[in-house]
């Protein structure tokens, strides 16, 4: 299997690389499902999608939209909850219809049946064309904190202490920050059809050459994307700034 990688110059160059790929990936079907991301990375990609205008929308109106999880215990109407973040940066730039945006429960009484019925909407949907992630500083993919095993499903997860002070930005302190959520597992992430993972910023360098490099290692669960064969990480060059410029140009790595 290959990873492609894409260098340009910052996070707006990853804005417009990314949504190119997004609308070739998206071009499949009829109504295409695209899977959404929350954090800061993927903002610069919904903004290219935005202002390609139709193109950039694909008839997305009519398909499902899934953000890969929601934080345990905060309402929905949250400020930083799942649901608000894809409704404020997403949902009326890309033409979504909020009602179709498939975001697990994290208010449920019973979690694991929340799980179950995110994963169903998936399969319904008939799965997702185009799977936008960011990655954590330390490697996580969705919020699949390392150590979580490549074959892993929808589920309630632990956020690890590096990622809550990565995410204390969002909200008033630190303590406000939830410990748990609801996450797709990195299993689910790899059914996508295709994956577009974009990252700026020296902040990443570390995930991102511990991702691409080497054999897959639970201990970055990003790495555990190598086994897909359509992902490509776009990154600015400070994201790429710990890959051998050699191997790890312009190109497929394989
Ligand atoms: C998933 C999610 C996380 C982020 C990651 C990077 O929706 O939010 O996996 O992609 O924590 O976050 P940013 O882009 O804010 O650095």
């Amino acid at each position: 299997m290959s990873v492609s990688v894409r260098i340009v110059a910052d996070a707006a160059a990853v804005g417009d690389a990314a949504a190119e790929l997004v609308i070739a990936g998206l071009g499949v079907r009829d109504a295409p499902v695209l899977g959404v991301a929350t954090g800061s990375s993927p903002l610069p990609v919904y903004a290219a999608l935005e202002r390609r205008g139709p193109a950039g929308r694909l008839g997305l109106g009519r398909a499902p939209a899934p953000a890969p999880g929601e934080y345990v215990g905060r309402p929905a109407d949250h400020p930083e909850s799942y649901r608000s973040v894809v409704d404020r940066e997403v949902t009326t730039r890309l033409g979504l219809d909020p009602s179709r945006v498939a975001v697990p429960d994290g208010t449920a009484e019973d979690l694991g049946a929340a799980c179950r019925r995110y994963e169903a909407a998936l399969r319904a949907a008939g799965g997702v064309d185009v799977q936008i992630l960011g990655i954590g500083s330390n490697g996580h993919i969705g919020f699949n904190e390392p150590g979580t095993p490549a074959d892993s499903r929808t589920r309630v997860a632990e956020l690890m202490p590096s990622t809550r002070n990565d995410n204390a930005r969002y909200f008033p302190s630190l303590a406000d920050v939830p410990e748990r959520c609801i996450t797709q597992g990195i299993g689910t992430i790899l059914e996508a059809r295709s994956i577009v993972l974009v990252a700026s910023g020296e902040a990443k360098a570390d995930a991102v050459a511990r991702a691409v490099s080497g054999t897959p290692d639970p201990t970055c669960p990003a790495s555990a994307l190598q086994a897909h064969p359509r992902v490509t990480f776009v990154l600015d060059t400070a994201a790429a700034s710990l890959l051998d410029p050699a191997r790890h140009g312009d190109h497929a790595l394989h």
